[in-house]
C-alpha cells in the first residue's frame, strides 16, 4: 500500500482515538505502567486491546535491502504497524564497526529509509528513524555495558563469527554489539522485536541485560523483548553461493536486492551454485539445491514448487528451467518495491520530513525512558 505524500503526514489518521488517548496518557502521565505497582493496570490495558504493545527493530546502514531483510524482517514490519506502537529504525552506530567511509555512511542510511518506504512502512503509523538521532540510545548503552560481562560478550556466536571472518578488526565496539541492540530495544520498553532467526540470540542477550539491570535496582522496570513473525517459526533466507544466508557482507552475487533490476536478477539466479543434477530417484538435496528450493518455496506459488519438486524426485529436473522460473517469480516478487524506490529516491524534502518526525517522536519515548532510569539508578540533579 502506498500512500499520497499529502496524506503521509496526517497523524489524526494513525491511530484509532482509544488507543491514541491511552498512548499519550501512559506518555504524559508520571506513571509507569510497566513498573510493578501498575504492572496489573498495564497487563488490563494490553489485554483488553485498550493499549498497544511496543515493537522495536532495526536494520544496518550497510547497503541495500535484500530478499532476506524482507522476508525475514520488513515483511513483518508492515504487517504488525497497525496493530502494534512500532518503531523502526536504521542501525547506523551499528554499521561503524566496519568502519565505512562518510560518504558511504550517509549513502547506505538513505538506502534503507528509501527501502523501508518503499515497502510500506508507513511514518502516518510508525516511528520511523535514524539511530545516531537518538542520543538517549548511547546513554542507556553506558549503563548497560556497565553489567554486560566480558565471558558473555566474547561467547555470542555473531563475535565469533566476526572474529574468525575479520581477525584484523576485532574492535570494543563488535564486542559490545548486543548491548547496543538491547539498548535499541529497551529504550522504548519493546516486547516484540521482529528479526530473522540469525538474531535469536541477542534477542535473549537483551532479555538478560534488562533483567538484570531490574534485579540490580529491584524494579520490574523493563519488559522482556522476544523475537517475533508472523510465520511459525523464525525466518531464514538462503543465498546463492550454495550455502548460508543470504546477507550484505556475503557478497552482491550472493543477494537479491529489492531495488536489482530484472536482468540483474537473472543474471544472478542463472550463476547460482548448482550441481551435476541427482543420481538416484527421490535422493536428499545437497544445500546449495535446497537452498535454491527454499527461496522458490518463498517467493513462488506452491504448484510451481511442487512442480520442480517432483522433477527432481524422478530426476528428470533440468536447472536451467528451474533457475529461470525462480529468476520470474523474484521480479514478479520485487516488482511493485522496485517502482517505489525509483518514485521517493529523489525526493530529499520527503525523506528529511520522515527522518524528522520520526527523530522527534523516537526522542519522546527515549527522554522518558532515560528520565525514569537515571531516577532508578539514583542520580540527582542539583
Ligand atoms: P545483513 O545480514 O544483510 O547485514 P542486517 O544484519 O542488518 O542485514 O539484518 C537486518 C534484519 O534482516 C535482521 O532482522 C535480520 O535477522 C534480517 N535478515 C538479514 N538477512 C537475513 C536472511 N538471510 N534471512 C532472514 N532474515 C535476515
Ligand atoms: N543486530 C541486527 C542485525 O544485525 C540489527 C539491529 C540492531 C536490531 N539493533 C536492533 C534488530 C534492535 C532489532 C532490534 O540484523
Amino acid at each position: 500500500m502506498f500512500f499520497s505524500k499529502s496524506l503521509r503526514f496526517n497523524t489524526n489518521t494513525a491511530w484509532s482515538n482509544t488507543s491514541r488517548a491511552f498512548f499519550y496518557l501512559s506518555r504524559a502521565s508520571k506513571f509507569n505502567f510497566t513498573n510493578s505497582t501498575f504492572f496489573p493496570l498495564f497487563s488490563f490495558l494490553l489485554n483488553f486491546g485498550l493499549m498497544k504493545e511496543t515493537v522495536v527493530s532495526g536494520i544496518r546502514s550497510t547497503g541495500k535491502l535484500h530478499l532476506g531483510n524482507y522476508y525475514g524482517a520488513v515483511k513483518n514490519f508492515i504487517k504488525m504497524q497497525e496493530e502494534y506502537n512500532c518503531y523502526f529504525f536504521i542501525a547506523d552506530w551499528h554499521s561503524l564497526t566496519t568502519h565505512p567511509t562518510p560518504e558511504n555512511l550517509h549513502g547506505n542510511i538513505k538506502n534503507v529509509l528509501v527501502d523501508y518506504l518503499a515497502c510500506g512502512l508507513n511514518p502516518e503509523e510508525s516511528t520511523i528513524y535514524v539511530q545516531s538521532d537518538v542520543p538517549e540510545i548511547i546513554e542507556l548503552y553506558l549503563y548497560l555495558n556497565m553489567n554486560a560481562y566480558l565471558g558473555e560478550l566474547e561467547r555470542a556466536t555473531s563475535f565469533k563469527d566476526k572474529v574468525r571472518g575479520n581477525p584484523d578488526n576485532v574492535n570494543a565496539g563488535l564486542l559490545t554489539y548486543p548491548v547496543l541492540m538491547a539498548a535499541d530495544i529497551l529504550i522504548h520498553k519493546a516486547t516484540k522485536v521482529p528479526v530473522g532467526k540469525d538474531q535469536e540470540q541477542h534477542l535473549e542477550m537483551a532479555r538478560t541485560f534488562g533483567n538484570r539491570f531490574n534485579r540490580l535496582y529491584n524494579q520490574e522496570y523493563f519488559p522482556e523483548p522476544y523475537a517475533f513473525s508472523y510465520t511459525e517459526k523464525l525466518v531464514k533466507v538462503p543465498g546463492l553461493d550454495g550455502k548460508g544466508k543470504m546477507g550484505k557482507s556475503e557478497g552482491d552475487a550472493n543477494c537479491i536486492y529489492l531495488s536489482d533490476t530484472p536482468e540483474a536478477i537473472r543474471k544472478k539466479v542463472s550463476r547460482a551454485v548448482t550441481d551435476s543434477g541427482p543420481s538416484e530417484e527421490n535422493q536428499e538435496k545437497p544445500e546449495a539445491i535446497q537452498n535454491l528450493f527454499d527461496l522458490m518455496k518463498i517467493v513462488s506459488p506452491a504448484d510451481t514448487l511442487n512442480h520442480f519438486d517432483d522433477l527432481y524426485n524422478k530426476m528428470a529436473i533440468r536447472y536451467g528451467d528451474f533457475k529461470k522460473q525462480l529468476a520470474e517469480d523474484m521480479i514478479i516478487a520485487t516488482d511493485p518495491v522496485r517502482e517505489r524506490i525509483n518514485d521517493i529516491v529523489n525526493d530529499n524534502d520527503y525523506l528529511q520530513k520522515v527522518a524528522r518526525l520520526g527523530a522527534e517522536k523516537a526522542r519522546e519515548s527515549a527522554q522518558k525512558t532515560i528520565k525514569e532510569v537515571r531516577q532508578l539508578i539514583g542520580f540527582k540533579s542539583f
